[in-house]
């Protein structure tokens, strides 16, 4: 208990009820002896900070709620010799896991596998494409493996689906093949992929927001430095760039080229302003610093950044980087907030442009989805390279609420299947090869995502 003055208690009659209450409640942890003056209530009130409200950091009183799926990055660091056996395992791994993503049961075309065919009859079968070409009379012939022999198919020019499977069915898919067994050659007569199935996004109670960023490339001449900056600056709360959820970010996802290298491409060290490896880490080191404390930072690698060239690659190491972030692999699932993740660097991309001819390079956000609808982050064996670990950690097993990659420096985002599936462009200006392609990348320029409300939106870091 506490006794105020005449003057105290006149004194504490004009205040607000918040700065009253805040008096009492300190009156009560630390009592004075004898009568509380008016003097005692104007100390108090003086080690009072108000919090304008544009100072308070939401996200600063927010719990991360982050899910980083260790166990399947410790496997994914397993040593393999790349023998042929081990490809054998792997692709093993592959199709058993991918094959019963399927669904099977169809009446009309019973399941069976590839040593099982009967002639005249009407079967379904999930077999992995060996081999894709005409016959003589111009219909499609494919060639397809299972885990019990190989057989070959046929798509009639006539039929309603040539087209569809001419453009979009590659080597190395995993497909299912509903047909009529007859001779030794099976008509086909419907062919689908695994794809996902439709999803929702959880209900999120926090408000809180993520941010995408990739391809930073740091240690090049064409970094963009200002739009670093302003990023930098913005998270700090000393521009406005972010709007007013900028208090909110509580997660940032960086999906790889953190650096730029050494020796990826020729004559590479003409386009760098910083030509050794641990320096150009250390740049990328000092923009995480720069980031808040109370934001979780997650970073894969890409196949610029010192890692195992074959997916998936290890995480950055740690005697790299000292900042306090979360270093993952490519590609790494990660629940924040409720909402899984699936990282993905996105060098697989280039591979399926160069087979697909409706891919581009101007929309890579597509060539995605085609991830997804094969369930397999890089399906085509013999363009990206791959590191044959007895799991294939390129499945996507598990469907995404967000589906990131980067890798071609052209941000964009969809929806498929209610999955958001976005590229976060790149912080990097063109590049002499990329001129010489004609190919105009988006730099300075990031998504956020606000799951609770839910809203996303991109952000331009440029003038
Ligand atoms: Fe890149």
């Amino acid at each position: 208990m506490y006794r105020l003055t005449e003057a105290a208690a006149q004194y504490l009659e004009k205040l607000t009820p918040e700065e009253q209450a805040y008096i009492r409640e300190k009156l009560l942890e630390k009592p004075v002896k004898g009568f509380v003056t008016a003097d005692h209530l104007v100390e108090i009130l003086k080690e009072r900070t108000v919090i304008k409200k544009s100072d308070y950091i939401y996200a600063k009183d927010i719990d991360p709620q982050l899910e980083l799926y260790e166990n399947r990055y410790s496997a994914s660091n397993t040593k393999t010799t790349s023998s042929l056996e081990d490809f054998i395992k792997y692709f093993r791994n592959r199709f058993e896991r991918i094959k019963i993503m399927f669904n099977q049961f169809d009446e009309k075309y019973p399941s069976v596998e590839l040593k099982d065919l009967r002639e005249k009859q009407k079967f379904s079968v999930v077999c992995m494409v060996y081999d894709k070409g005409k016959t003589k009379n111009g219909h499609i012939s494919l060639t397809c493996e299972d885990l019990t022999g190989m057989k070959t198919f046929i798509v009639k020019k006539d039929s309603q689906i040539y087209k569809w499977v001419s453009e979009e069915v590659i080597k190395d898919d995993i497909v299912l093949i509903k047909g009529t067994w007859i001779g030794n050659i099976g008509i086909v007569e419907d062919i689908e992929f695994p794809d996902i199935k439709p999803q929702s996004l959880p209900k999120i109670e926090d408000d809180i927001g993520i941010l995408y960023i990739s391809d930073t490339h740091f240690g090049s001449k064409y970094v963009l430095k200002d739009a670093i900056k302003r990023l930098v600056d913005a998270l700090n709360g000393k521009n406005d760039l972010l709007g007013k959820y900028r208090t909110h970010i509580k997660y940032i996802m960086i999906g790889g080229d953190n650096v730029d290298g050494i020796g990826i491409y020729p004559r590479q060290e003409l386009e760098l302003e910083e030509l050794d490896i641990e320096g150009q880490y250390k740049l990328f080191n000092d923009f995480l610093e720069q980031i808040p404390d109370y934001i979780e930072t997650v970073v894969i690698p890409g196949n610029h950044d010192a890692v195992r060239r074959g997916e998936p690659s290890e995480p950055i190491d740690k005697s790299l980087i000292s900042a306090d972030v979360h270093l993952l692999p490519n590609p790494a699932y990660v629940k924040a907030h409720g909402i899984l993740h699936l990282l993905y660097h996105g060098t697989s991309i280039d591979s399926y442009i160069s087979q697909i001819p409706r891919l581009s390079y101007e929309d890579p956000v597509t060539v995605a989805v085609e991830m997804l609808r094969r369930r397999h982050l890089s399906s085509l064996y013999g363009y990206n390279p791959i590191t044959p670990l007895p799991m294939d950690f390129l499945v996507i097993d598990m469907v995404p609420h967000v589906f990131q990659t980067g890798h071609i420096h052209k941000i964009g985002a969809k929806k498929h299947r209610g999955v958001i599936v976005l590229n976060s462009g790149a912080f990097q200006a063109q590049t002499p090869y990329q001129a010489k392609q004609n190919f105009v990348p988006t730099p300075g320029k990031i998504f956020m995502f606000l799951p609770k409300q839910p809203k996303f939106f991109q952000i331009s870091l440029i003038n």
